[in-house]
Protein backbone atom coordinates (compact mmCIF):
# COMPACT_ATOMS: atom_id res chain seq x y z
CA UNK A 1 0.00 0.00 0.00
CA UNK A 2 1.20 3.48 -0.52
CA UNK A 3 2.14 5.53 2.12
CA UNK A 4 1.12 8.66 0.72
CA UNK A 5 -2.06 8.67 -1.65
CA UNK A 6 -1.65 9.97 -4.98
CA UNK A 7 -3.55 12.84 -6.21
CA UNK A 8 -3.34 12.21 -9.78
CA UNK A 9 -4.50 8.53 -8.98
CA UNK A 10 -7.73 9.43 -7.19
CA UNK A 11 -8.68 11.97 -9.61
CA UNK A 12 -8.63 8.85 -12.65
CA UNK A 13 -10.65 6.88 -10.15
CA UNK A 14 -13.03 10.20 -9.84
CA UNK A 15 -12.41 10.51 -5.82
CA UNK A 16 -12.34 13.58 -3.67
CA UNK A 17 -8.68 15.02 -3.78
CA UNK A 18 -6.90 17.62 -1.60
CA UNK A 19 -6.00 19.47 -4.94
CA UNK A 20 -6.55 19.42 -8.60
CA UNK A 21 -4.26 17.30 -9.85
CA UNK A 22 -1.64 18.34 -12.74
CA UNK A 23 1.10 17.06 -15.50
CA UNK A 24 1.76 18.36 -18.90
CA UNK A 25 1.71 15.96 -22.27
CA UNK A 26 5.12 16.23 -23.77
CA UNK A 27 6.16 17.58 -20.31
CA UNK A 28 9.58 16.10 -20.77
CA UNK A 29 11.59 17.90 -23.82
CA UNK A 30 13.18 20.54 -25.93
CA UNK A 31 12.28 23.50 -23.93
CA UNK A 32 13.82 22.36 -20.77
CA UNK A 33 17.62 23.17 -21.04
CA UNK A 34 18.25 20.26 -18.23
CA UNK A 35 17.17 17.70 -20.99
CA UNK A 36 18.76 19.85 -24.46
CA UNK A 37 21.95 18.94 -22.52
CA UNK A 38 21.13 15.83 -22.25
CA UNK A 39 20.28 15.85 -26.50
CA UNK A 40 23.31 17.09 -27.26
CA UNK A 41 25.59 14.06 -26.55
CA UNK A 42 22.51 11.11 -27.42
CA UNK A 43 20.11 10.97 -29.73
CA UNK A 44 16.21 10.51 -29.07
CA UNK A 45 16.35 6.42 -29.49
CA UNK A 46 19.50 6.47 -27.64
CA UNK A 47 18.23 7.88 -24.25
CA UNK A 48 15.02 5.36 -23.97
CA UNK A 49 17.77 2.64 -24.61
CA UNK A 50 19.63 3.77 -21.46
CA UNK A 51 17.25 3.49 -18.54
CA UNK A 52 18.79 5.32 -16.20
CA UNK A 53 19.10 8.19 -18.95
CA UNK A 54 15.31 7.91 -19.50
CA UNK A 55 14.80 7.73 -15.98
CA UNK A 56 17.03 11.19 -15.08
CA UNK A 57 14.83 12.94 -18.40
CA UNK A 58 11.31 11.53 -16.92
CA UNK A 59 12.45 12.84 -13.61
CA UNK A 60 13.47 16.30 -14.63
CA UNK A 61 9.71 18.31 -15.11
CA UNK A 62 9.01 16.44 -11.92
CA UNK A 63 11.82 18.07 -10.18
CA UNK A 64 11.84 21.54 -12.02
CA UNK A 65 8.20 21.93 -11.47
CA UNK A 66 6.48 19.48 -8.69
CA UNK A 67 3.98 18.27 -11.53
CA UNK A 68 1.78 15.50 -9.81
CA UNK A 69 1.95 12.53 -12.16
CA UNK A 70 5.90 11.45 -14.24
CA UNK A 71 5.03 10.17 -17.65
CA UNK A 72 7.74 7.90 -19.12
CA UNK A 73 10.59 8.68 -21.06
CA UNK A 74 9.60 7.02 -24.50
CA UNK A 75 7.73 7.39 -28.11
CA UNK A 76 4.69 5.58 -29.19
CA UNK A 77 6.65 4.75 -32.17
CA UNK A 78 9.03 2.25 -30.69
CA UNK A 79 7.03 -0.87 -30.62
CA UNK A 80 7.31 -0.46 -34.26
CA UNK A 81 11.08 -1.61 -34.84
CA UNK A 82 10.31 -4.92 -33.20
CA UNK A 83 7.50 -5.54 -35.47
CA UNK A 84 9.86 -4.84 -38.42
CA UNK A 85 9.64 -1.40 -39.35
CA UNK A 86 13.02 0.72 -39.84
CA UNK A 87 12.16 4.05 -37.44
CA UNK A 88 14.42 6.77 -37.80
CA UNK A 89 14.07 10.18 -35.99
CA UNK A 90 15.25 12.70 -38.39
CA UNK A 91 15.57 16.44 -37.66
CA UNK A 92 13.12 18.64 -38.82
CA UNK A 93 11.26 15.86 -40.33
CA UNK A 94 10.20 13.99 -37.04
CA UNK A 95 9.93 9.97 -37.66
CA UNK A 96 10.68 8.29 -41.22
CA UNK A 97 9.80 4.77 -41.98
CA UNK A 98 11.15 3.72 -45.20
CA UNK A 99 9.56 0.42 -44.97
CA UNK A 100 6.47 1.38 -44.72
CA UNK A 101 3.38 -0.98 -45.28
CA UNK A 102 1.01 -0.41 -48.41
CA UNK A 103 0.45 -3.76 -49.59
CA UNK A 104 -1.28 -7.43 -48.49
CA UNK A 105 2.13 -8.91 -48.43
CA UNK A 106 3.90 -6.28 -46.16
CA UNK A 107 1.64 -8.49 -43.50
CA UNK A 108 3.98 -11.36 -44.15
CA UNK A 109 7.27 -9.46 -42.87
CA UNK A 110 5.85 -7.97 -39.37
CA UNK A 111 6.35 -10.39 -36.59
CA UNK A 112 4.83 -10.66 -33.43
CA UNK A 113 5.99 -8.98 -30.79
CA UNK A 114 7.20 -9.95 -27.10
CA UNK A 115 7.19 -6.59 -25.51
CA UNK A 116 8.86 -7.59 -22.00
CA UNK A 117 12.45 -8.84 -24.40
CA UNK A 118 11.61 -6.39 -27.38
CA UNK A 119 11.47 -3.22 -25.15
CA UNK A 120 12.95 -4.51 -22.23
CA UNK A 121 15.24 -1.38 -21.83
CA UNK A 122 11.41 0.50 -21.31
CA UNK A 123 10.82 -2.03 -18.83
CA UNK A 124 14.01 -1.12 -16.70
CA UNK A 125 13.00 2.25 -16.86
CA UNK A 126 9.56 1.89 -15.55
CA UNK A 127 11.48 -0.40 -12.56
CA UNK A 128 13.79 2.43 -12.06
CA UNK A 129 11.32 5.30 -11.67
CA UNK A 130 9.06 3.26 -9.37
CA UNK A 131 12.24 2.76 -7.02
CA UNK A 132 13.12 6.49 -7.28
CA UNK A 133 9.59 8.58 -7.16
CA UNK A 134 7.88 9.52 -4.12
CA UNK A 135 4.50 8.17 -3.61
CA UNK A 136 2.71 11.07 -4.13
CA UNK A 137 3.52 11.35 -7.82
CA UNK A 138 2.14 8.88 -9.65
CA UNK A 139 3.71 6.79 -12.37
CA UNK A 140 2.27 6.76 -16.18
CA UNK A 141 2.91 4.82 -18.66
CA UNK A 142 1.68 4.95 -22.43
CA UNK A 143 1.08 3.62 -25.97
CA UNK A 144 0.07 4.74 -29.07
CA UNK A 145 -3.68 3.80 -30.40
CA UNK A 146 -4.00 1.52 -32.95
CA UNK A 147 -5.05 4.46 -35.77
CA UNK A 148 -2.32 6.70 -34.91
CA UNK A 149 0.49 4.10 -34.72
CA UNK A 150 -0.70 2.70 -38.04
CA UNK A 151 -0.80 5.84 -39.33
CA UNK A 152 2.60 6.51 -39.23
CA UNK A 153 3.52 2.87 -40.01
CA UNK A 154 1.45 3.91 -43.62
CA UNK A 155 2.02 6.91 -44.30
CA UNK A 156 6.47 6.66 -43.49
CA UNK A 157 6.26 9.67 -41.22
CA UNK A 158 3.94 12.31 -40.35
CA UNK A 159 1.17 13.69 -42.79
CA UNK A 160 -1.48 16.31 -43.30
CA UNK A 161 -3.70 14.64 -45.49
CA UNK A 162 -3.43 10.87 -44.53
CA UNK A 163 -3.76 9.68 -48.13
CA UNK A 164 -2.38 6.27 -47.87
CA UNK A 165 -4.29 5.55 -44.94
CA UNK A 166 -6.99 6.30 -46.10
CA UNK A 167 -6.80 4.91 -49.45
CA UNK A 168 -5.98 1.55 -47.79
CA UNK A 169 -9.13 1.87 -45.38
CA UNK A 170 -11.36 2.49 -47.88
CA UNK A 171 -10.52 -0.02 -50.85
CA UNK A 172 -9.04 -2.73 -48.98
CA UNK A 173 -11.05 -2.57 -45.35
CA UNK A 174 -10.48 -6.48 -44.82
CA UNK A 175 -6.30 -5.95 -44.99
CA UNK A 176 -6.43 -2.55 -43.08
CA UNK A 177 -8.12 -4.71 -40.46
CA UNK A 178 -5.38 -7.25 -40.54
CA UNK A 179 -2.96 -4.82 -40.38
CA UNK A 180 -5.02 -3.30 -37.68
CA UNK A 181 -5.51 -6.61 -35.79
CA UNK A 182 -1.63 -6.85 -36.20
CA UNK A 183 -0.85 -3.60 -34.72
CA UNK A 184 -3.54 -3.83 -31.77
CA UNK A 185 -1.78 -6.96 -30.61
CA UNK A 186 1.48 -5.88 -30.04
CA UNK A 187 0.39 -2.37 -28.43
CA UNK A 188 -1.57 -4.59 -25.99
CA UNK A 189 1.12 -6.74 -24.86
CA UNK A 190 3.61 -3.00 -24.44
CA UNK A 191 0.96 -1.76 -22.27
CA UNK A 192 0.29 -4.25 -20.28
CA UNK A 193 4.06 -5.51 -19.84
CA UNK A 194 4.66 -1.73 -18.49
CA UNK A 195 1.31 -2.55 -16.01
CA UNK A 196 2.81 -5.87 -15.00
CA UNK A 197 6.42 -3.68 -14.10
CA UNK A 198 4.71 -0.55 -12.12
CA UNK A 199 3.01 1.67 -14.28
CA UNK A 200 0.46 2.92 -11.92
CA UNK A 201 -2.06 4.22 -14.88
CA UNK A 202 -1.51 4.64 -18.65
CA UNK A 203 -2.91 6.93 -21.21
CA UNK A 204 -3.47 5.59 -24.83
CA UNK A 205 -2.46 8.56 -27.24
CA UNK A 206 -4.91 8.33 -30.01
CA UNK A 207 -3.44 11.92 -31.12
CA UNK A 208 -4.58 12.03 -34.96
CA UNK A 209 -7.95 10.11 -35.07
CA UNK A 210 -9.59 13.57 -35.46
CA UNK A 211 -8.85 13.09 -38.89
CA UNK A 212 -12.01 11.06 -39.16
CA UNK A 213 -15.59 11.10 -38.80
CA UNK A 214 -17.69 9.22 -36.76
CA UNK A 215 -19.11 6.52 -39.02
CA UNK A 216 -15.50 6.34 -40.00
CA UNK A 217 -14.11 5.72 -36.88
CA UNK A 218 -17.12 3.62 -35.47
CA UNK A 219 -16.47 1.36 -38.62
CA UNK A 220 -12.46 1.08 -38.70
CA UNK A 221 -11.08 2.25 -35.59
CA UNK A 222 -13.10 1.74 -32.44
CA UNK A 223 -13.30 -1.87 -32.49
CA UNK A 224 -9.29 -1.90 -32.49
CA UNK A 225 -9.21 0.63 -29.73
CA UNK A 226 -12.06 -0.72 -27.83
CA UNK A 227 -9.64 -3.81 -27.56
CA UNK A 228 -6.18 -2.50 -26.19
CA UNK A 229 -8.46 -0.05 -23.81
CA UNK A 230 -10.65 -2.86 -22.26
CA UNK A 231 -7.60 -5.09 -21.36
CA UNK A 232 -5.74 -2.24 -20.16
CA UNK A 233 -8.65 -1.68 -17.54
CA UNK A 234 -9.19 -4.99 -16.76
CA UNK A 235 -6.01 -5.03 -15.14
CA UNK A 236 -7.39 -2.43 -12.37
CA UNK A 237 -5.04 0.71 -13.32
CA UNK A 238 -6.97 3.67 -14.68
CA UNK A 239 -6.51 4.48 -18.34
CA UNK A 240 -6.55 7.64 -20.03
CA UNK A 241 -7.83 7.84 -23.83
CA UNK A 242 -6.35 10.98 -25.67
CA UNK A 243 -6.74 12.45 -28.96
CA UNK A 244 -7.15 15.84 -30.82
CA UNK A 245 -9.63 17.57 -32.98
CA UNK A 246 -12.06 15.24 -31.35
CA UNK A 247 -14.96 17.07 -30.79
CA UNK A 248 -17.29 14.83 -32.66
CA UNK A 249 -15.85 11.99 -32.00
CA UNK A 250 -16.24 12.08 -28.09
CA UNK A 251 -18.94 9.79 -27.37
CA UNK A 252 -17.67 7.17 -29.27
CA UNK A 253 -13.97 7.24 -27.83
CA UNK A 254 -16.12 6.96 -24.66
CA UNK A 255 -17.77 4.08 -26.42
CA UNK A 256 -14.06 2.67 -26.95
CA UNK A 257 -13.59 3.11 -22.96
CA UNK A 258 -11.62 4.78 -21.02
CA UNK A 259 -11.75 6.27 -17.46
CA UNK A 260 -10.36 10.04 -18.18
CA UNK A 261 -10.96 11.15 -21.80
CA UNK A 262 -8.66 13.67 -22.74
CA UNK A 263 -9.91 17.04 -24.37
CA UNK A 264 -8.37 19.28 -26.49
CA UNK A 265 -8.56 23.17 -26.39
CA UNK A 266 -11.01 23.27 -29.20
CA UNK A 267 -14.29 22.77 -27.19
CA UNK A 268 -14.65 24.40 -23.33
CA UNK A 269 -13.68 21.76 -20.76
CA UNK A 270 -17.79 22.05 -19.35
CA UNK A 271 -19.37 21.37 -22.75
CA UNK A 272 -16.88 18.13 -23.62
CA UNK A 273 -17.61 16.92 -20.00
CA UNK A 274 -21.16 17.20 -20.76
CA UNK A 275 -20.75 15.43 -23.90
CA UNK A 276 -19.13 12.49 -22.06
CA UNK A 277 -21.21 12.09 -19.36
CA UNK A 278 -20.35 12.32 -15.07
CA UNK A 279 -19.36 8.99 -15.35
CA UNK A 280 -15.91 9.32 -16.97
CA UNK A 281 -13.27 11.89 -15.94
CA UNK A 282 -11.65 14.49 -18.19
CA UNK A 283 -8.31 15.94 -18.39
CA UNK A 284 -7.38 18.63 -19.85
CA UNK A 285 -7.81 21.13 -21.90
CA UNK A 286 -5.77 24.70 -21.73
CA UNK A 287 -4.13 25.30 -25.11
CA UNK A 288 -0.28 24.66 -25.04
CA UNK A 289 0.10 28.31 -27.01
CA UNK A 290 -1.57 29.66 -23.61
CA UNK A 291 1.34 29.37 -22.53
CA UNK A 292 3.04 32.04 -24.92
CA UNK A 293 0.40 34.45 -22.94
CA UNK A 294 1.54 37.33 -20.63
CA UNK A 295 0.99 36.08 -17.22
CA UNK A 296 -2.42 37.50 -16.28
CA UNK A 297 -3.90 36.43 -19.72
CA UNK A 298 -2.46 33.05 -18.68
CA UNK A 299 -4.11 33.24 -15.27
CA UNK A 300 -6.86 33.89 -16.69
CA UNK A 301 -7.15 30.82 -18.98
CA UNK A 302 -6.54 28.41 -16.25
CA UNK A 303 -8.48 30.10 -14.03
CA UNK A 304 -11.56 29.39 -16.78
CA UNK A 305 -10.53 25.84 -17.32
CA UNK A 306 -10.57 25.44 -13.60
CA UNK A 307 -13.93 27.18 -13.10
CA UNK A 308 -15.71 25.04 -16.35
CA UNK A 309 -14.46 21.83 -14.29
CA UNK A 310 -15.91 23.16 -11.38
CA UNK A 311 -14.18 21.50 -8.56
CA UNK A 312 -15.86 18.10 -9.45
CA UNK A 313 -13.91 15.01 -8.90
CA UNK A 314 -12.34 13.27 -12.05
CA UNK A 315 -10.32 16.20 -13.52
CA UNK A 316 -7.19 16.43 -14.05
CA UNK A 317 -5.48 19.50 -15.58
CA UNK A 318 -3.50 19.59 -18.72
CA UNK A 319 -3.02 20.80 -21.68
CA UNK A 320 -5.23 19.98 -24.94
CA UNK A 321 -1.82 18.82 -26.27
CA UNK A 322 1.97 18.54 -25.97
CA UNK A 323 3.78 21.38 -24.91
CA UNK A 324 5.69 23.48 -27.43
CA UNK A 325 9.17 23.38 -27.58
CA UNK A 326 9.65 27.40 -27.50
CA UNK A 327 7.56 27.74 -24.31
CA UNK A 328 9.10 29.02 -21.33
CA UNK A 329 9.55 26.64 -18.37
CA UNK A 330 9.05 29.44 -16.16
CA UNK A 331 5.46 29.57 -17.67
CA UNK A 332 5.06 25.85 -16.92
CA UNK A 333 5.73 25.92 -13.41
CA UNK A 334 3.59 29.09 -12.91
CA UNK A 335 0.79 26.85 -14.05
CA UNK A 336 1.23 24.30 -11.52
CA UNK A 337 1.60 26.68 -8.33
CA UNK A 338 -1.50 28.52 -9.93
CA UNK A 339 -3.45 25.27 -9.86
CA UNK A 340 -2.42 23.50 -6.78
CA UNK A 341 -2.83 26.97 -5.03
CA UNK A 342 -6.33 27.66 -6.67
CA UNK A 343 -8.11 24.15 -6.01
CA UNK A 344 -6.76 23.51 -2.58
CA UNK A 345 -9.14 22.19 -0.14
O1 LIG B 1 7.22 13.90 -21.69
C1 LIG B 1 6.54 13.09 -22.36
O2 LIG B 1 5.40 13.36 -22.78
C2 LIG B 1 7.07 11.68 -22.54
C3 LIG B 1 7.68 11.34 -23.73
C4 LIG B 1 6.97 11.26 -25.07
C5 LIG B 1 7.67 11.44 -26.29
N1 LIG B 1 6.82 11.16 -27.30
C6 LIG B 1 9.10 11.81 -26.43
C7 LIG B 1 9.49 12.51 -27.67
C8 LIG B 1 5.65 10.92 -25.40
C9 LIG B 1 4.46 10.67 -24.47
C10 LIG B 1 5.57 10.87 -26.81
C11 LIG B 1 4.36 10.49 -27.54
C12 LIG B 1 4.29 10.72 -29.00
N2 LIG B 1 5.26 10.54 -29.93
C13 LIG B 1 3.11 11.08 -29.68
C14 LIG B 1 1.78 11.30 -29.02
C15 LIG B 1 1.74 12.55 -28.28
C16 LIG B 1 1.36 13.75 -29.06
O3 LIG B 1 2.05 14.77 -28.91
O4 LIG B 1 0.35 13.69 -29.78
C17 LIG B 1 3.41 11.19 -31.05
C18 LIG B 1 2.46 11.59 -32.15
C19 LIG B 1 4.77 10.82 -31.21
C20 LIG B 1 5.54 10.71 -32.48
C21 LIG B 1 6.67 11.65 -32.51
N3 LIG B 1 7.80 11.52 -31.72
C22 LIG B 1 6.82 12.81 -33.31
C23 LIG B 1 5.80 13.32 -34.29
C24 LIG B 1 8.07 13.35 -33.00
C25 LIG B 1 8.78 14.50 -33.65
C26 LIG B 1 8.36 15.77 -33.05
C27 LIG B 1 9.40 16.86 -33.23
O5 LIG B 1 9.06 17.96 -32.80
O6 LIG B 1 10.49 16.63 -33.76
C28 LIG B 1 8.64 12.56 -31.98
C29 LIG B 1 9.94 12.79 -31.31
C30 LIG B 1 9.88 12.95 -29.83
N4 LIG B 1 9.34 12.06 -28.96
C31 LIG B 1 10.44 14.01 -29.10
C32 LIG B 1 10.20 13.73 -27.73
C33 LIG B 1 10.60 14.53 -26.53
C34 LIG B 1 11.17 15.17 -29.72
C35 LIG B 1 12.38 15.57 -29.03
C36 LIG B 1 13.72 15.20 -29.57
O7 LIG B 1 13.95 14.98 -30.76
O8 LIG B 1 14.58 15.23 -28.68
Amino acid sequence: MEKKQSRFLNACRGLPVDATPVWFMRQAGRYMAEYRAIREKLTLLEIVQRPEVAAEVTLQPVEAHGVDAAILFADILLPVVPLGFNLEFVKGRGPQIDNPFRQETDLDRMRPIEARADLGHVMETIQLLRKELSPEVALIGFSGAPFTVASYVIEGGPSKEYHHVKTLMYSRPDLWNSFLGKITEALTDYLLAQIEVGAQAVQLFDSWVGVLNPADYREYVLPHSRKILQAAQGTGVPVIHFGTNTTTLLPLMKEAGGDVIGLDWRLPLDDGWKILGEDVGVQGNLDPLALFAPREVLAHKVRDVLNRAGGKPGHIFNLGHGISRHTDPGQVKAVVDMVHEWTSR
